[in-house]
This record gives structure tokens, sequence and C-alpha cells, in this order.
């Protein structure tokens, strides 16, 4: 059965004509004496606290959302992902996230969770205090992570978070792109007696992660380190150990994670290895408690009340009410400034689907697509269009109030754009207020001053960027995320559309290097673009 065809949808489809018109600062203008919509609207959990209230929504639009909730039985998908179901039933696996930052010893798989954080630990110690050493004596002052999509997108964004709390001596690299301009970088940067590569993949096989794996060991060993060392500077993160010892990693360099881990949901587990080498084990045992605290808090609080319930279904009620095609998130950190690439892949790939749980397609949209720029950069590039343009993109802003840094005198110029912002956004500027900043001189102005207003917008706010607000904050995504897909009745958790590409990827690799090439395999746009790179590359 569709969601469309339930009740709760077909009263939502007839809420929205209600309240379609219906203008936000109207709403605020007339809460005088009842209870504001700030506090009606404004709940914590998990140690944050989010601002509801600008969004396009009344006490009845959440009633009647938290019942479309309950009828497509989001709490049993959550019941149910939690308990170690298979969830994943395209790929037959359940989805344990949660279990990597679980602490009571009844979770599942907590005695393998926590022998290898042990050794996570263990080793991010050696590293991190200059007892671990390459091939030359050298202490590690170059960490290069070699990943793709979840193998680079987290823990990237978390280091970049937390530099404040990193390790002095040591920096972090990101190697992700096929394109050798992405390792040709980096090794300008380093030095190959002081650097350590983690080589992450679930399945150690991706090409790009394999590719940019050899170039760099071939490296290494072109600058001296002998074969017979090169177990000092590599070590593996996959669910295939196998093939990382097949690569010539050494087996006791070689951290586990299990296939109950999805790629993107997987910073948690030892594909954070860099995000430990950094900011050592306690800041990331703060970062899983963060986590388990929004855990907590979406397993427990009525859905009434529940963050990562209210964000799915809020985001739902601009999709698949209002027709939204996009919706920003607009983190007014530097810091996390790749929170919105990290998103991108968490929401894109998780909920970018059209065939249902039943094998049947969707007659609805599913995910939005999810972009971003930290503020206040966005504010003199696209907000613009976010202001005037037709097009209404819902924002999730993000502030963090106190900063990490010591630039102090900053953070109210900061804070003060990011409040601004919104509530520009909610206001608008009517056609009397245009009339008069355009002032009697300068009528032809007035269309170019009118804001329609009416923009909706959530406000996330953390204390402080700790690592236990950044794992609340990434967790409470994770489950917004599943919330969604409960609702869309869409397996959030696998990926098949990425592989196609793939497929022909190796195809077209091979027409390009071989020495002949058959251009009727391809059509002629294809066919074009491979004969001219083909003599580009002198093939
Ligand atoms: O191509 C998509 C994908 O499979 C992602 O889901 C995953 O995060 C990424 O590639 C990297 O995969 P792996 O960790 O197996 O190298």
């Amino acid at each position: 059965m569709t969601t469309k065809s339930l009740s709760s949808w077909s009263a939502l489809s007839a809420h929205y004509e209600d309240i379609r018109d219906a203008r936000l600062r109207d709403w605020f203008a007339g809460e005088q004496g009842n209870e504001s919509r700030a506090e009606r609207f404004t709940l914590e959990g998990g140690g944050l606290v989010a601002d509801f209230s600008k969004n396009r929504i009344t006490d009845e639009t959440l009633r009647l959302l938290v019942a479309l909730a309950r009828e497509t039985g989001v709490e049993a998908r959550r019941d149910a992902m939690f308990a170690g179901e298979i969830v994943n039933p395209t790929e037959k696996r359940a989805a344990l996230h949660t279990a990597l930052r679980a602490t009571s010893p009844a979770a599942p798989f907590h005695a393998q969770v926590s022998a290898e954080r042990a050794r996570m630990a263990a080793f991010a110690d050696a590293v991190r205090s200059g007892s671990w050493t390459g091939y030359t004596g050298k202490r590690i002052r170059h960490i290069v992570n070699i990943g793709i999509g979840g193998s680079d997108l987290g823990p990237k964004m978390v280091v970049h978070a937390l530099a404040h709390l990193a390790h002095p001596q040591i920096s972090s690299y990101f190697v992700s792109n096929v394109d050798g301009a992405d390792l040709a970088r980096v090794l300008e940067r380093i030095d190959p007696e002081e650097t350590l590569a983690i080589v992450v993949s679930k399945t150690f096989t991706t090409l790009e992660t394999m590719t940019n794996a050899r170039s760099l060991r071939d490296w290494l060993v072109q600058q001296g380190c002998p074969e017979n060392a090169l177990a000092k500077h590599f070590v593996g993160v996959s669910a295939n150990p196998a093939e990382v010892v097949k690569f010539g990693i050494a087996q006791e360099n070689v951290f586990e994670m299990w296939d109950w881990v999805g790629g993107r949901y997987s910073l948690w587990s030892a594909v954070g290895l860099s995000i430990m080498l950094a900011v050592g084990p306690e800041h990331f045992d703060a970062l899983l408690a963060g986590a388990h605290d929004m855990d907590q808090h979406f397993r427990s609080a009525p859905l009434e009340r529940n963050l990562p319930v209210l964000m799915g279904l809020i985001g739902i009620w601009y999709r698949n009410f209002f027709d939204s095609q996009s919706y920003l998130v607009a983190p007014y950190s530097e810091a996390l400034h790749f929170l919105p690439s990290y998103l991108q892949q968490l929401e894109m790939e998780s909920n970018g689907k059209s065939a249902r749980l039943d094998g049947a397609f969707v007659d609805y949209p599913t995910s939005a697509v999810t972009w971003g720029e930290p503020g206040t950069n966005g504010q003199h590039a696209f907000f613009q269009m976010l202001h005037q343009g037709p097009t209404i993109v819902p924002i999730d802003f993000i502030a963090v109030l106190t900063p990490e840094h010591p630039l102090a005198s900053h953070h109210p110029k900061l804070l003060a754009n990011c409040f601004a912002q919104s509530e520009a956004l909610m206001l608008g500027r009517t056609v009397e207020e245009a009339t008069q900043v355009a002032g009697p001189d300068k009528p032809e102005l007035v269309p170019h001053l009118v804001f329609p207003g009416n923009r909706p917008s959530t406000t996330l706010l953390l204390d402080a960027l700790t690592a236990r607000s950044l794992g609340a904050l990434i967790a409470l995504y994770e489950h917004k995320v599943l919330v969604q897909a409960a609702v869309w009745n869409i397996n959030p958790f696998d990926q098949w559309g990425v592989e196609l590409g793939k497929i022909l990827g190796k195809v077209v690799e091979a027409d390009l290097t071989a020495p002949a090439f058959e251009a009727s395999k391809h059509d002629s746009s294809t066919s074009a673009l491979i004969a001219r790179a083909r003599r580009a590359l002198g093939s």
C-alpha cells in the first residue's frame, strides 16, 4: 500500500490547503497572551536545542505529521534497527551503527566492538605519544586517510570540526579522488619518514581507494622506504581483512569493521581511526557518548518531542506537500565546513530511492537535494536566491553559542548574522515597507525591494563545539534519515544506484587505454568523447 493512501497523508493534504497561504509573520504577531511559538516549538534532546518555530507548522501540522509517523510504523522501524534486525533487506543486513556507541554490555556485538576499540586506542596512543615511529625512527607527524564516500566524508568532517582538540604535532590529510591531483597535492606536503597512511575501505575493492593506496605505497618506496618497513607506514580498515593483507598490509595493522555497519554510518567504527589519531581516544569516546545521548533521546522521547522524528517529519512536510526540491544546511561555523558534504551522502545515498521495500515504485518524491555552505559565506553567494527567488528552500541553520577559538570578538557578529537571516527570511518585506525604503523618488525600485518572506527554517543550537555535541548532531541527522525512510517505505541502508556507473566506468577505462576500441559499443556521444580523450592520452 502506498503511503499516499494513508488517512494521515490525506489529512495532511487537506491541512496543507488550509495553511499554504498563512504567513509566519502573522502567526508570530498574533501570539500575544498565548504561549509563544518559540516556547511551543523549541525542544531539547541529546544536549542539543532545536527551534522549529520558524517553520510553516502549527500544532495541528505536528499532530498530523506524528499521526503519519505512527501510521507508517516509524517506531517499529526504529526499534528493529536498534535490535539488530535485518533492516537492510536487499543486502540481508542489520544496520547497527548504534551498537558502536552503546554502553550496555547487553548491546549487540558489544565484546567485538569493545575489543576493536581497545586495539584502536592502543594504536592511537602509540602514534600520538611518538612510541610508534616510521622506518627511520622518526615520530609520525602526517596521517593520510585514503578512502572515499563513507570512508572519507565522516572522518574528514569530524577531524576538521574538532581541529581545536587535535594533537599539535600531527597533521591530518584526506585523499579520496581518483584524480591524481588529490594525492599529488598531499605528497608535496608530507615527509615519507613521518607519514602514516590509513587505507579505509569497507570492501577494499573501491577503485579510487585502491588506486590512491598503491600510488602512495609506490611513492614511499621511491622515497627510500624499504619494502619490508612499509608496515610502519600503512594500516588498513575494512570489513574484508583478507583483501587488506593481500594488498600488503601486515595482519596486525588491520582494523576491522563489520558488514552490519553501513559505509555512511561508519565513522563510529575503526573507520574513525583518523579521528582517534587526531583528537585521542578520550575525545573519540566523547563523540560516541554524544551520539549515544541522541540514540537514547530518539528511542525514548515521545514522537511529539523527539528531535530526529520532528526533523524528519518537517522535511517530509516540505518535500511532499510544499514540493520543495532541495533543502539547505547552513552551519554558522567554519569548523563544520564539511558537514553539508557529509550530509549529502547521508541523506541522498540513503534516501535517494524510488523502489519501496515491497518492490513497487513510490508515487511521491523522496530525498530532497541536500546542499550547503557555512555561514556567513553563503550569504554573499546564494542567499539572494533564498530571499527573493521564486523557489522555497527550507533551511537548517546550525549555530554554536560559544567559540572554540580565541577570536571571541567575532562571535556576536557570526551569531547575529545567523539569527538575522532566519528572521529576515521569515518576515520578508511587504510592498508597503518596500515603498517606505524606496522613498518617494524611486518608486520603480519597489518590486526589487520586496521580500516575499514566509521562508521556513529550523535553528539548531550547540552550547559549544565539543566531541560530545558533535556526536549528538551527527546522530540526529542519521536518525532523521531513518524516520524519512520509514515514512517513504524505502530502504535507507543500500545504494544500488552507484553500481551502473561503476560497471560502465570499467568498460570505458579499457576503451580509453586499449590499443584499439570499438566505437559502436557506445552511443555516439560517449564514443566521440572517448575518441577525443584517446587522442589526448596518446592511446
Ligand atoms: O560508491 C558508493 C560507496 O559504496 C559508498 O556507499 C561507500 O561509502 C563508498 O562507496 C566507499 O566504499 P568502501 O568503503 O567499500 O571503499
